[in-house]
């Protein structure tokens, strides 16, 4: 349960079963080929494998994937069940063939693992894509175990279609706080002296120690259990993709690609079998309406962990 009810501090957005039934509304169901423009911005509440075939060619400019990893889990209503390494990758294999179709010539792909799915994953993109790169995320939550290594990474795989793919590495640089301010003929180098300390912004490496996976006391946290962060999102959205360009996410979970995409001015396209799981990604793009933040990307700049303080006092 990754939810402290009993706090006051308690922000986790909750739902009601009545929402759900009223949220439902908004959800399409496919059983035949629609157009681009009926799918934009909408959730698609169904079988991921189901909904593919009725999707148009050529809407995708950004993919990310975030199906169940290579584990026995439970979400809500379905459940996946742990596979061999050989048949995860065949189910991958069947899920990238249908995929591919959907893509542009310069689409980019980001696929989520752990260190056991990631075997399958850079195999498959290999099969289909350019692989360009694995980013490897601390999670500072995780379980301890008596016999083994905590588990305490996630990797995102980045591929592209084909070289002509678009990325922007200065909307994604991170703002890190310098330990030892070395100064040359009196004058900072490659560092700046503001009211609120002494800040370097560096270039991004596929190592990110500055992710905060969500937790009751942050908004955007919901009771789906393996919920994305938002500062994680809006860094692979405004690196790999531009304002209007269409983001798509066949395994939305909670919403977080469909939440950051709508606040990035971007457009998405999700779909989610799980009913609850549509509805609260549903709410929480509603929400978005009103609500812009995204907590660590602050003033066009990313920020790393724990530096909110700081962030604070640059607003004020
Ligand atoms: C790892 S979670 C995605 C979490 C999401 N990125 C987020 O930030 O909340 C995978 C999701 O895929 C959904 N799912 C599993 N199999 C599916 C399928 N065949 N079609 C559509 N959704 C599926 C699950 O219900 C679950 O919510």
């Amino acid at each position: 349960m990754k939810n402290n009810p009993k706090t006051s501090h308690n922000r986790s957005l909750t739902i009601l079963k009545r929402e759900i039934k009223e949220l439902s509304q908004k959800f399409l169901l496919l059983d035949n080929s629609v157009q681009e423009e009926q799918i934009i911005d909408k959730i698609i509440c169904q079988d991921t494998f189901e909904a593919i075939d009725f999707l148009p060619n050529g809407f995708v400019d950004l993919l990310f994937l975030d199906p169940p990893y290579n584990m026995s889990k439970r979400f809500n209503s379905n459940k996946f069940s742990k596979l061999s390494i050989d048949d995860y990758s065949k189910w991958l294999d069947v899920l990238m063939s249908k995929l591919s179709r959907l893509l542009k010539p310069t689409s980019s792909i980001y696929f989520c693992g752990d260190w056991f799915s990631s075997t399958s994953i850079h195999f498959t993109l290999n099969k289909f894509f350019k692989v360009r790169n694995r980013i490897t995320w601390e999670r500072e939550k995780g379980r301890g175990a008596k016999g083994n290594w905590k588990n305490s990474s996630e990797d995102i795989w980045f591929s592209t279609v084909s070289d002509d793919y678009y990325f922007d590495v200065d909307s994604v640089k991170l703002k890190r706080r310098v330990l030892a301010p070395y100064k040359e003929n009196g004058t900072p180098k490659g560092w700046e002296k503001k009211t609120e300390g002494s800040f370097r912004l560096t270039h991004p490496s596929n190592l990110w120690t500055d992710i905060t996976v969500p937790f009751w006391s942050m908004p955007e946290n919901t009771e789906h259990p393996t919920q994305k962060p938002e500062k994680l999102l809006a860094k692979i959205i405004l690196a790999s993709s531009k304002e209007d360009d269409v983001i798509f996410d066949p395994f939305l979970g909670s919403g977080t690609t469909a939440v950051v995409a709508k606040k990035l001015s971007r457009k998405f396209v999700g779909i989610e079998v799980d009913q609850k799981f549509a509805a609260i990604s549903q709410k929480r793009i509603l929400l978005t309406e009103h609500d812009k933040i995204i907590q660590g990307y602050n003033n066009g700049v990313f920020w790393e962990r724990n530096s909110l303080n700081f962030q604070e006092k640059k607003k004020a």
